[in-house]
């Protein structure tokens, strides 16, 4: 652990908070106003409960390349880029005219299309699967490929990391940011529900192991020997900031996994054609068995997917007699005598998902984009970096591919627990801060930039600048 020794006046940091949300308030009145009528007809007054923050949610009207207006014409460089979807930017003109020629030509068939088998194609070459299934969201891809992974092994219990965020189905609607009082011990967590509704059976199936700890994950595998379908891990944990891998995590991750016989899944929901153009399977050398997308290989459209090895996905087609010699898995036997995993949807594949998903993985996000992608996040993160150095924050800046943030907290985070300590009003006074100077960032500090192939390099320092100027004033 690297230990940056800082510190921030608190009172001056609670200030410059309150100043910064009055001129945030002072500057939105529109958006206040939607948010009251919205509350009116939604709960919290959003239709994902992500949007919501305090006091109230900016609403946007317009959107391109890498700027977003709100409902009072406030432009904003977008460093948010919806949560991570939009590494190709707004509305990229290629998109905006495949969509505009797709819109007119029939949105919705549920009859297949050739653009499905071009896409799967796609992401076959890119992250060395063998078969795809298209679904809409992360949600139900990672939903889709716990079910395949049960279905395959005939095991129910799934493995799922403290702090990870893969969706809001009930498997895994688990210790995503457990209240400390709740969690546990380190090295073997209580699976904590992160919503009332999960019913508490669902809680015995999900096994929750401390992320970047493999001498805790083998012990838990061994605790549940024969049990675990399925290993469910985001390689990089994007739901806590930014908390990379261990040096040698993954690689031991994946041999538990083929030892115990269960099914790696990597979410790469947010990694996924990102991080690398095969995502963090490329970008770690980590070969899972299967793999969860959504986000970016739509480019603003609705789409998910999973994909992964043949005799895994084959079970959609046929469930195995008996399943492969030596890895420890068993006889696949479904009470009811199901003989295939059901995967199903009435906007899978459709004509517009479809039309996005190949436009912006053939000619946007193109192999060639990735050097400039990571460049422009190398040169943010030393910006801010410096920053945090000269003026001795407690924090320190971190990317991982073209996604980053800084993390104001002094010790290096490996793990959710260690996320805990992060100054909150801290990183309040910098969103506001930096959101009232035209800077965008995720309205949360579980969350992080992300640069799209549309952001200039001159955003990029106008962000640094601003940063500096919100440090300067902090230490004034
Ligand atoms: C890693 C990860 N997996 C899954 C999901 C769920 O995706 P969706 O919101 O499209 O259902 C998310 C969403 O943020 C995510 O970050």
């Amino acid at each position: 652990m690297t230990t940056v020794s800082a510190s921030v006046d608190r009172a001056r940091v609670t200030e410059l908070r309150d100043r910064e949300e009055a001129a945030y308030r002072a500057r939105t009145p529109k958006s206040a106003e939607l948010h009251e009528r919205a509350r009116r007809a939604l709960p919290l007054g959003v239709a994902s409960s992500f949007q919501a923050y305090a006091p109230y949610p900016l609403f946007m009207t317009d959107a391109r390349g890498s700027r977003i207006t709100d409902a009072d014409g406030n432009e904003y460089v977008d460093f948010d880029m919806a949560f991570g979807v939009l590494a190709a930017g707004h509305s990229h003109p290629v998109l905006a005219e495949t969509l505009i020629h797709r819109v007119a030509n029939g949105t919705c068939y549920t009859f297949p299309v050739e653009d499905s088998i071009i896409l799967a194609e796609e992401i076959k070459r890119r992250f060395g699967a063998d078969l795809v299934r298209f679904s809409n969201s992360g949600t139900e891809a990672t939903m889709d490929a716990i079910r395949v992974a049960r279905g395959f092994t005939g095991r129910e219990k799934i493995v799922k990391f403290e702090g990870g965020y893969h969706g809001h189905h009930d498997d895994v609607l688990v210790s995503i940011q457990p209240p400390r009082e709740l969690m546990g011990p380190a090295d073997a967590p209580h699976p904590v529900p992160a919503s009332a509704g999960v019913p508490a059976s669902r809680l015995t199936e999900t096994v929750v192991a401390p992320y970047n700890n493999a001498e805790a994950l083998e012990r838990i595998l061994d605790r549940h020997r024969g049990e675990i379908a399925a290993i469910l891990i985001e390689p990089v944990q994007f739901n806590i900031g930014v908390v990379p891998p261990l040096p040698g995590y993954l690689e031991r991750v994946r041999e538990l996994a083929t030892a115990h016989g269960a099914v790696l899944i990597f979410d790469e929901v947010k990694t996924g054609v990102v991080l690398a153009y095969g995502g963090a399977t490329e970008h770690f050398g980590v070969q899972p068995d299967l793999i969860c997308l959504a986000k970016s290989i739509g480019g603003g459209v609705p789409i998910g997917a999973f994909a992964g090895r043949g005799e895994v996905m084959n079970v959609i087609e046929k469930l195995p007699e008996s399943t492969g010699a030596g890895t420890g898995l068993q006889q696949t036997t479904i009470p009811g005598g199901a003989t295939r995993v059901a995967h199903l949807g009435t906007f899978n594949g459709n004509p517009l998902s479809m039309a996005a998903g190949v436009a912006v993985l053939t000619r946007i996000l193109t192999r060639d984009v990735y050097p400039g992608l990571h460049a422009q996040a190398d040169r943010l993160t030393a910006g801010c970096q410096a920053v945090v150095d000269d003026f001795g924050l407690p924090g320190y800046a971190i990317n991982a591919g073209p996604k980053g943030c800084v993390m104001f907290t002094p010790e290096r985070v490996t793990n959710y627990r260690d996320f805990i300590g992060l100054d909150d009003e801290l990183w309040e006074a910098s969103f506001f801060y930096l959101a009232n100077r035209g800077i965008l960032l995720p309205p949360g500090p579980d969350d992080q930039w992300t640069l799209s192939v549309q952001h200039s390099d001159d955003e990029i320092d106008r962000y640094v600048a601003t940063f500096r100027e919100f440090a300067t004033e902090l230490a004034a």
